[in-house]
């Protein structure tokens, strides 16, 4: 697998640009878990981009069901990618199938890039943000103030963990 520094530069994470509310919920994000020798990406279009404890992160939102969160789980690096509006198939079809039974790199033809520390980005990307885990929780429904949200979203009482990373490089193309 190529390095990812031969196809994008090091950015600071405070100098990004996006709207990040339409970047994540509009355009959508692939999360990448694993490494170079296993990993699966899944499409997730909840999620934040802020500050923690001086640091800059990234948190989402990921049921415990899904196969990425197997592998997000023994490793401290995952990676967030967005793509240009023209890969926005790769990114259903990423959300539609899970990698426990699909080869989404295979099927999708996305090239998978190796980032500083061993984390996997997308030479199609427009950004990629590298990220080691800092917290996670599981979202506790005594805590939902709203009434609606247990029976809107949590039907089956699975509920999305929260996964807050440190945003530890940011790559932008060439
Ligand atoms: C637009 C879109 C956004 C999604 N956002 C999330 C999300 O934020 N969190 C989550 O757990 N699943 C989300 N999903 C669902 C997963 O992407 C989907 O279940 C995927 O098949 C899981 O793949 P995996 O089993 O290979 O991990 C989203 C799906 C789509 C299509």
């Amino acid at each position: 697998m190529e390095h990812i520094t031969k196809y994008f530069k090091k950015a600071a994470a405070d100098q990004l640009t996006d709207n990040f509310i339409h970047s994540i919920g509009s355009d959508w994000m692939l999360l990448t878990a694993g490494t170079e020798h296993k990993f699966n990406p899944m499409t997730a279009s909840w999620g934040a981009m802020g500050v923690l404890w001086n640091k800059p992160v990234a948190i989402c939102f990921i049921r415990p069901s899904r196969y990425t969160f197997e592998l997000l789980e023994p490793h401290e690096i995952f990676t967030l990618t967005f793509f240009p509006e023209k890969y926005r198939e790769v990114l259903k079809q990423c959300g539609a199938v899970s990698g426990r039974n699909h080869d989404k790199i295979q099927a999708t033809g996305i090239t998978p890039l190796l980032t500083h520390k061993n984390g996997i980005g997308y030479q199609q990307g427009r950004l990629c943000l590298e990220c080691r885990k800092i917290y996670y929780d599981e979202l506790n429904a005594q805590h939902f103030l709203l009434p609606d949200t247990d029976a809107k979203f949590y039907s089956d009482k699975i509920y999305h963990y929260l996964i807050i990373g440190e945003i530890t490089d940011t790559y932008l193309p060439l």
